[in-house]
């Protein structure tokens, strides 16, 4: 058995997790914490970077002590420390990663350092034993991306945003409506109320390729949202996240079948990252995937967003690799998942 510590602190989320990897099965997630920063950020519509640096100091023991402790292990029977080193907000990186070298150096133990973006890459292999090759649609606050993944450390970008992520527009839109952060979970609620054909938006790149823009979307939302004034019904806000949601729901799918129809070889489709956790757009990009023969796979909503199990499987499957990094490195606040290197030991599970 190999124990590995994952800790996650690159936005707004301190978390930690223990999994144990054994010989010739599944790895077992023996703990799952997360604390969520909601309150600390519910006043600016959005993460500010110093109160989440200093929630993350304020959260990372807490945290850590209680993985350890409902994963039933103690610090000595950790194998090896894993940490988000990036992409994400550089403050909160740096307690993370910090925190995990210390534990590191004490225990005479391997450090590694996690790109997040590999985190929710590979998930669905820890969750859904899903098997190389994938069309991975990493939906998250921070990105919007198609990536072709044949193997840990093996990822082509094929698409994706030309500005806004999309629970970035989930969340400009809260923010517009009032309904606080993060916008998302929020605008989902208020959509199930209301009428999804009450407003027409604009299906940004329809009929253009597999990137996506969701910058017009958000404004011609905004000028909807300006048009019916200051004292908008119950009835109205709800329609308005309703048509915005699907709005989305119809770009994901207009994008993935074409992304689906360009890589031919591709017989499984993941949809990960916090955007994930949205049932309508779930079941929609499912119903595509069903069209075209390919099977759909999205982790359950909690491994959808951030949390530390993708940080503890993705650093454990490198440190079994025998990969680890030096005490010395460091985070860093933009880390694309191609710089990623692929790990020598090809007995990757
Ligand atoms: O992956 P994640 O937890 O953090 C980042 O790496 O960014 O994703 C957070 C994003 C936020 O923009 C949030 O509004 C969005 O995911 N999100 C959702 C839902 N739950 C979270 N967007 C739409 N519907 C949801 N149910
Ligand atoms: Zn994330």
């Amino acid at each position: 058995m190999y124990h590995v510590l994952g800790i996650e602190s690159s936005c707004d989320e301190t978390a930690a997790s223990v999994i144990a990897f054994a010989d010739d099965a599944q790895p077992t997630v023996l703990s799952n914490i997360v604390y969520t920063q909601h309150k600390e950020h519910l006043d600016y519509g959005g993460v500010v970077p110093e109160i989440a640096a200093r929630a993350h100091v304020d959260k990372i023991e807490p945290i850590v002590s209680e993985a350890l402790k409902e994963a039933g292990v103690k610090l000595t029977d950790i194998d090896g420390f894993a940490a988000t080193c990036g992409p994400g907000l550089l403050g909160g990186l740096l307690v993370g990663v910090s925190y995990a070298k210390t534990l590191a150096s004490t225990m005479g133990k391997p450090y590694i350092g996690v790109n997040h973006l590999e985190g929710h890459a590979l998930t669905c292999r820890l969750t859904n034993n899903v098997p190389f090759p994938y069309l991975l649609l990493l939906v998250s606050g921070g990105h919007c991306q198609f990536i072709h993944v044949s193997g840990v450390g093996e990822y082509e970008t094929i698409g994706g945003t030309l500005d806004d992520a999309v629970g970035e527009a989930f969340d400009k839109v809260a923010k517009l409506l009032k309904l606080g952060y993060p916008g998302g979970p929020a605008v989902e609620k208020l959509a199930e109320k209301g009428n999804p054909k009450a407003f027409k938006l604009p299906i940004p790149l329809k009929n253009k390729g597999i990137d996506f823009s969701f910058s017009g979307l958000k404004t011609a939302t905004r000028q909807l949202i300006q048009e019916q004034g200051d004292h908008m019904s119950q009835q109205t806000l709800a329609d308005l996240c309703a048509s915005f949601q699907e709005t989305v729901a119809q770009t994901l799918e207009v994008k993935t079948k074409r992304a689906l129809q360009q890589l031919k070889q591709t017989k499984h489709f993941v949809l990960s990252g916090g955007v994930a956790a949205n049932k309508i757009l779930c079941g929609r990009l499912k119903k595509v995937c069903a069209a075209e023969n390919i099977e759909f796979t999205a982790p359950p909503t909690p491994l959808c967003t951030d949390n530390g199990v993708m940080i503890a499987y993705a650093g454990g499957v490198r440190l079994l690799a025998g990969e680890s990094h030096p005490l010395d490195s460091n985070a860093t606040p933009r880390l694309p998942l191609e710089t990623m290197n692929k790990p020598d030991n090809k007995e990757i599970k």
